[in-house]
């Protein structure tokens, strides 16, 4: 028991501690540059003489050429009429070098940003437990290759705090997709990337070639289970979609939806959101973004729910694909998420801190041409709430704010400090 105590303790210890946070981002900004490009060029050689040679700006020039056609393919949502891109090498090649680091800080971000998702998860998998994870529409591994640098540097860390040996879990990662070159691509990668280490060893790759939504209503029990920009190429994404991820969410003791932070796919995911809601009650936790549980303000309207957290991908070739197309700011990263517990977490936690917090869901909005007076909105039930910026006020997109610095009436109103409570 005593040893359980300070395992839960260690826990919270790592997971809130900034450090874990630099070095889970360090480890894998260099990743980008020291591995996933050299991968990526080795893997996809198109002539022998390419293969154990450093990654030049030679090679990047080459799969430009692919990524600029798949972006745009992308940015003008035509990914549905061209479902299977990942069929062709150039088009894999192209997404493992941009794409998937991009989309793969998005899935960290979250990770990182709140330790009591992941806290009971890793009780469990450091006390032996195996751990079932699924990655529906995975691709090339994307949110699973986050997962990996989140759980190696934890096992890492943990290991030099608890000082008794401590058994660890199997990892049972469910990769599941339409294409299955792109998976073993995304196998490949991995093997390549934590070859000898422990994180390895303690992992089982189930490669399934299957339709996301088939694979959700077989009642599999899952500890986590991560969507990443699949929902967006769901064709019709109404009732047979929406059936199967209400049929697989009691079984998902976590789940982490991450989609292009546009209108549609916020909108949809307001719409799952609502749905699980509507259906489980109380049995539903909201990690993030959301506070409460009501209706969601951004349901309908000019605006949608979606977050720019400020994170720069220190990476050459990163910075170099993104110049490359056409976009100019780093500090960024763009997204819409959902982040779900089932009936195994509390949902009253919550509904305690949507008491005394409210979140910023959008940038300063300016009134008038002078640009002098500004607002944001502020996520309330039903409606969203216009706040008016005083002089000098920053707040942004994402911020938490608590309500008594914004009331009026309050004594204790103070300027808003923007936190994310942990
Ligand atoms: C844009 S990629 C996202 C890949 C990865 N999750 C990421 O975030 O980078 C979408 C992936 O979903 C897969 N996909 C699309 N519809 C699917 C379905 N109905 N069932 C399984 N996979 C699907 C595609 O083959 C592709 O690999």
């Amino acid at each position: 028991m005593e040893q359980d105590a300070l395992r839960t303790k260690l826990i919270r210890e790592i997971l809130t501690d900034p450090l874990f946070t630099d070095r889970v981002l360090h480890r894998y900004f260099k990743w980008i540059d020291k591995t996933l490009a050299p991968f990526v060029k080795d893997h996809f050689a198109p002539n022998k003489s390419w293969v154990g040679k450093p990654f030049t700006r030679e090679d990047a020039m080459f799969f430009m050429t692919s990524l600029r056609d798949l972006s745009r393919t992308f940015t003008t949502g035509r990914e549905r009429t061209l479902p299977r891109y990942f069929e062709q090498k150039k088009y894999r090649s192209s997404y493992m070098l941009f794409f998937l680091p991009l989309h793969a800080s998005k899935f960290i971000s979250v990770l990182l940003s709140g330790h009591e998702p992941m806290e009971s998860l890793l009780f469990d998998w450091t006390r032996g437990e195996k751990i079932v994870l699924g990655d529906f529409g995975s691709g090339p591994l994307t949110a699973s290759i986050a997962l990996h640098f989140y759980l190696s540097e934890f096992e890492k860390e943990f290991r030099q705090k608890f000082s008794e040996p401590f058994p660890l879990g199997e990892l049972e990662w469910n990769l599941v997709d339409l294409d299955k070159t792109v998976i073993e691509d995304g196998l490949a990668l991995v093997r390549a990337s934590f070859k000898e280490e422990i994180i390895l060893k303690r992992s089982k790759y189930i490669v399934r070639r299957e339709n996301w939504g088939a694979a959700l209503t077989d009642r599999k029990a899952y500890h986590l289970s991560m969507f990443g920009n699949v929902l967006n190429e769901a064709p019709q994404f109404r009732e047979a979609h929406e059936r199967a991820l209400l049929t697989g969410f009691p079984y998902h003791e976590r789940t982490l939806f991450v989609e292009p932070a546009t209108e549609n796919n916020s909108h949809r995911l307001i719409q799952v959101r609502q749905r699980m809601l509507e259906e489980f009650k109380g049995d539903v936790r909201i990690f993030g973004p959301c506070l409460h549980y009501e209706l969601c303000p951004l349901r309908s309207g000019r605006d949608w729910c979606h977050f720019s957290i400020p994170l720069e991908i220190e990476s050459k070739w990163y910075k170099f694909f993104t110049y490359g197309l056409h976009h100019t700011h780093f500090e960024w990263v763009k997204m819409s998420y959902l982040w779900l517990g089932n009936a195994k977490f509390k949902s009253t936690r919550n509904l305690e801190l949507a008491k005394e917090h409210t979140l910023v869901v959008s940038d300063p909005i300016f009134e008038n041409e002078s640009r002098k007076e500004s607002f944001v909105l502020l996520c309330e039930p039903e409606r969203a709430r216009k706040y008016r910026l005083g002089p000098g006020q920053k707040l942004h997109r994402g911020d938490v704010i608590t309500k008594i610095s914004i009331d009026p009436k309050s004594k204790n109103s103070t300027k808003p400090k923007s936190t994310r409570p942990a």
